[in-house]
Parts: structure tokens; C-alpha cells; sequence
């Protein structure tokens, strides 16, 4: 086990004679395009009792610098390196990315040492995957942008380059959009919810009414803060299925089969949107009002699970099919979904949906996300277009993590231990050489049926989201569990210190 216990562990240290006391002062530097790190460096130290003192000779001090950087760490717009020595402790990044993800690497170093003694190393290191992320439900139940932005410092922690805002569902529409208020107004709330598992019958509810949502101020708050740790926030508005809180809002997007509440059960809503031109518009506005407040390049507009009764059973739609000469449902679904991805390119950004989307064709430049499994992932590359592999068997995080369940509190299904999640490999044995690089990365996703509040996220969440940053950080040949497993013990000590409530598994 390496010195420093890093979670995902870097690719190259090498071991030095000697400590840097922080604790006997220093100076911290940082050249211009480091300020915002330098800052976030300062708070972390104070944190720990530990503030600069302008009348020392020892130093720390942040460049962002790309020749000596890709010299040594690798081509890679995340790289980074950190040079501790008696006198001077040097980070530095090819990028701003690079840098930050240098800052949380010294940041781990810092909480795991036993003392305010650094050891003398030299680290250089840089990503296998682009994209490092994590998912999170917010509309089955909701989380407070004050706890969303301590989900964001974890992440960062972790060098996640990502956070998958789900804020969108059936249960719940979470993001104020002010040309279309009663989005917020009727689509946040919902009169009562269900008690114990979905497939639990007869069902039972809590009667209290539940919601809330987040101002697009409050948004662009967290954006900036998750911007600040070079995390870029992908908001999924999902569409044209899972919008029964949206019908609820505005039946005038529904197919007119009824009129109904936001859904207060899990499962899969049979209400999905319409196919007028209306609709069309009123989504392409929320879209609209979507890209002012989120600046990332990716925009995720769902298209999972559409169940087609409405459409194969309304006059009004088979109508419209005749009337767009589209031959079947699955066809209808990717005219809708390629109308949003047109709209999103000539806003200059990209489309990234759930591997349904593939179904009834591909829009030309959306990415894929692929849960049911690996193979439209495996699909969506050969086309060449982009992939995020997140399937069930691994990346869900609201599935059971030990055993017996009886013993475990109640979760949606599934069994996917720290190891399982370990072993995952993100580009498929299947999918050709030429074909790889279209694999982006993975993320893990947090559904919240079964999640109700902070506790119970964070127990979901911990240790399994340091197992996925490993396995999206290193590549395959330097992965070791039971490496690993020891670091991880040294990570106990931070869940503990900071309240997070980890699973005590380590399997
Ligand atoms: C999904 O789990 N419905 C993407």
C-alpha cells in the first residue's frame, strides 16, 4: 500500500526521504490560473487548524502549466502532478481540471495522514475515463441544494469529473422553469406517497404532502460550486415518457386518457406526452430556459421506459404518425427525441439519453447511456456515436449491497457488493479496438425510491462510489482489491469524521 492511501489510488508515487511539516508554516502560491484552487487549497487547510503564515520560508504552491505537466503525467486535460520536499510542496496541472483534481488528490493526503507531517513523494498522474461520474434522483425524493453541494465535495474528493441531476419524474418535476410556473407550482408536489416496497400489496401510503424544487438562482449557486471543483453538473430532463408530474401540471401535454396528479406511487407512469407541434414547442422552451442556467456541454433528455398504450390507443397520435409518415411507435419516440436533439445542436450542445433511444433510430449526434445492460452501448459505439456505460449489474447504487436483506434496509432489488462493483471494466470484451475510445466513461446512479433522505443516500453511496472511482481512474492492469480494501480502511476515518454514514461491508 502506498504512503498516501488515495482513493482512486495514483498511477505513479515515488517515495522521499523526509516530511514537510505544515505545521511549522508556509506560504501558499498560485499563479493566475489557479486562484479559484488556491482558495479552495486555504479552506481545506483551515479546516484542519492550518492557515498560511506570509513569514515562513517553506512554501506550497499551484501551477497550472501544461508542457512539464504532459512530460510527465501523461496527454491528458486531467492530469496533474504533486512534488512534496522539506522546503516546498509543488501541485501542479495541465489544466484547471487538471489542477483541481491535483488539489483533492493533496486534499485526501491531508486527511489521511496521521499527522500535520506530509511524507516527501512525487506523484504524477492522470485519468483512464473522461467521464467520472455519479447520478442522482431528486425527484422521487428530494435533496436540499445544501446537501446536494456536500454530495458535489464528495465527488470532488473522489476526482469525479461529473454529477447526473435526475430532475425530472413522474413523482416530482424539481427545476424552476418561469415561462411554464405551474411546472413548479402543481409538478413539485405530490399529496401522498408510498410506504414499503412497490411490489407489496395491498399498498400502503404516508398521507403527508412531499416535494419541493430548486430556483433556477439556487441552481446556478450550485453549478458555480460544483464549476469551482471542476465538476460539471449534466441536468436530465426526462422525456417523452416519466412526465406524469408534468401532465399533472399541464394536461394539455398529456394524451387526454385522464387528467392526472402528480404520481404518488413508484413504477412507470402510463402518462406520456403528446406529439403536437404545442408539446414539441413547450419543450424545446423548458429546454431553452435548461441551457441558460447549466453551461456544460451535455444535456440528458431521458427517453427511458415509454410505455405505448396512450399512443397505440389514441386516434389523435395514430393520426399524427400518418400525418409524419412514421410506421410505428418506437418511430414516433425517435421523432420526438430526435426533435430535441436538433434543437440542443443548434444550441451547440449534445444530446445524451438513456439506450431507448436507440430504438426506432438514433438521433445524428446524441450520445448513449447504457443501463439495460451493456448492449446498447456496445451498439451506439459501433455507430460511432458516444457511449456512458451504466448498466444495472454494476452501477446501480440503489440495489442491495450485502446480504442477507433482511438485514439491510429496504432497497429497490438487485445485489451489486463493493467487489462486484470493483471488478466492473467499462469497455465491453465485445465492442472492437477501433471502437473504444467511444466508451466516455461510467457514472453511478442513485434512484431514490427507496432512498428517503441524506442517511440513507450516503449509506448507499459509501464505500461502493470509491470502488467506481477506481475502476474509472486506473487502468485495468494497476487495479488491486485488496490494495484497495486497506486504503479504504483509511477512508473509515473521514466517513466517521464527517457524518457520512457508510455501509461497514467491505466485500
Ligand atoms: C432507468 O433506470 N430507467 C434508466
Amino acid at each position: 500500500m502506498s504512503v498516501t492511501g488515495l482513493i482512486p489510488q495514483c498511477r505513479e508515487y515515488e517515495k522521499k526521504e523526509g516530511t514537510f511539516p505544515l505545521d511549522s508554516g508556509f506560504i501558499l502560491k498560485a499563479d493566475k490560473l489557479s486562484f479559484q484552487q488556491s482558495g479552495l487549497l486555504r479552506q481545506y487547510l483551515k479546516e484542519l487548524g492550518l492557515s498560511p503564515d506570509e513569514t515562513s520560508s517553506r512554501i506550497i504552491s499551484l501551477i497550472t502549466e501544461k508542457e512539464s505537466v504532459y512530460d510527465e503525467a501523461g496527454f491528458s486535460e486531467e492530469a496533474y502532478t504533486i512534488a512534496v520536499s522539506r522546503e516546498s510542496i509543488e501541485i501542479r496541472g495541465v489544466t484547471k481540471e487538471g489542477l483541481a483534481r491535483g488539489v483533492q488528490a493533496f486534499r485526501q493526503m491531508l486527511i489521511n495522514a496521521d499527522s500535520t507531517e506530509i511524507p516527501c513523494c512525487r506523484i504524477s498522474d492522470s485519468p483512464r475515463f473522461r467521464w467520472r461520474g455519479m447520478h442522482l434522483d431528486v425527484s422521487r425524493h428530494f435533496f436540499s441544494a445544501e446537501q446536494i453541494k456536500r454530495f458535489i465535495s464528495h465527488l470532488a474528493l473522489y476526482r469525479f469529473n461529473r454529477l447526473h441531476l435526475h430532475l425530472t419524474d413522474d413523482q416530482g418535476w424539481r427545476i424552476e422553469i418561469k415561462k411554464y410556473p405551474e411546472l413548479t407550482r402543481t409538478g413539485a408536489f405530490r399529496s401522498h406517497t408510498l410506504k414499503g416496497h412497490y411490489s407489496k400489496t395491498p399498498r400502503k401510503y404516508e398521507e403527508n404532502r412531499y416535494g419541493g424544487f430548486y430556483t433556477q438562482e439556487e441552481m446556478k449557486d450550485l453549478v458555480a460550486y460544483a464549476r469551482e471543483r471542476e465538476i460539471e453538473i449534466v441536468p436530465e430532463i426526462d422525456m417523452p415518457g416519466h412526465m406524469q408530474a408534468a401532465i399533472a401540471a399541464y394536461p394539455q401535454l398529456g394524451c387526454g386518457f385522464n387528467t392526472p396528479s402528480v404520481r404518488p406511487l413508484w413504477g412507470i407512469s402510463q402518462d406520456i406526452l403528446n406529439a403536437e407541434e404545442s408539446t414539441v414547442s413547450f419543450m424545446q422552451d423548458v429546454l431553452e430556459e435548461i441551457l441558460a442556467v447549466f453551461p456544460g456541454k451535455f444535456i440528458h433528455i431521458g427517453g427511458d421506459e415509454v410505455p405505448k398504450y396512450q399512443w397505440e390507443n389514441s386516434i389523435r397520435i395514430q393520426e399524427r404518425m400518418a400525418e409524419l409518415n412514421l410506421g410505428d411507435e418506437e418511430e414516433l419516440q425517435s421523432w420526438f427525441i430526435r426533435r430535441m436533439d436538433s434543437f440542443l445542436t443548434s444550441e451547440g450542445r449534445r444530446t445524451i439519453g438513456w439506450d431507448e433511444i436507440l430504438e426506432g433510430g438514433l438521433a445524428d449526434n446524441a450520445a448513449v447511456m447504457s443501463w439495460r445492460g451493456e448492449e446498447g452501448g456496445i451498439k451506439a459505439a459501433g455507430m460511432e456515436h458516444d457511449v456512458v456505460m451504466t448498466p444495472q449489474s454494476h452501477t446501480y447504487f440503489d440495489h442491495y449491497q450485502a446480504r442477507p436483506e433482511e438485514d439491510e434496509p429496504l432497497a429497490i432489488g438487485g445485489y451489486s457488493p463493493l467487489s462486484k462493483v470493483y471488478s466492473y471494466e467499462p469497455v465491453p470484451e465485445e465492442l472492437s479496438p477501433d471502437k473504444t475510445e467511444r466508451v466516455l466513461g461510467s457514472q453511478g446512479q442513485l434512484w431514490t425510491e427507496y432512498i428517503p433522505d441524506l442517511q440513507q443516500l450516503e449509506y448507499m453511496m459509501f464505500p461502493r462510489v470509491c470502488a467506481l472511482a477506481e475502476v474509472l481512474w486506473l487502468p485495468p492492469e494497476k487495479k488491486d482489491y485488496e490494495d484497495f480494501l486497506k486504503r479504504l480502511s483509511l477512508h473509515r476515518r473521514y466517513f466517521r469524521e464527517s457524518g457520512i454514514n457508510a455501509h461497514p461491508g467491505q466485500e
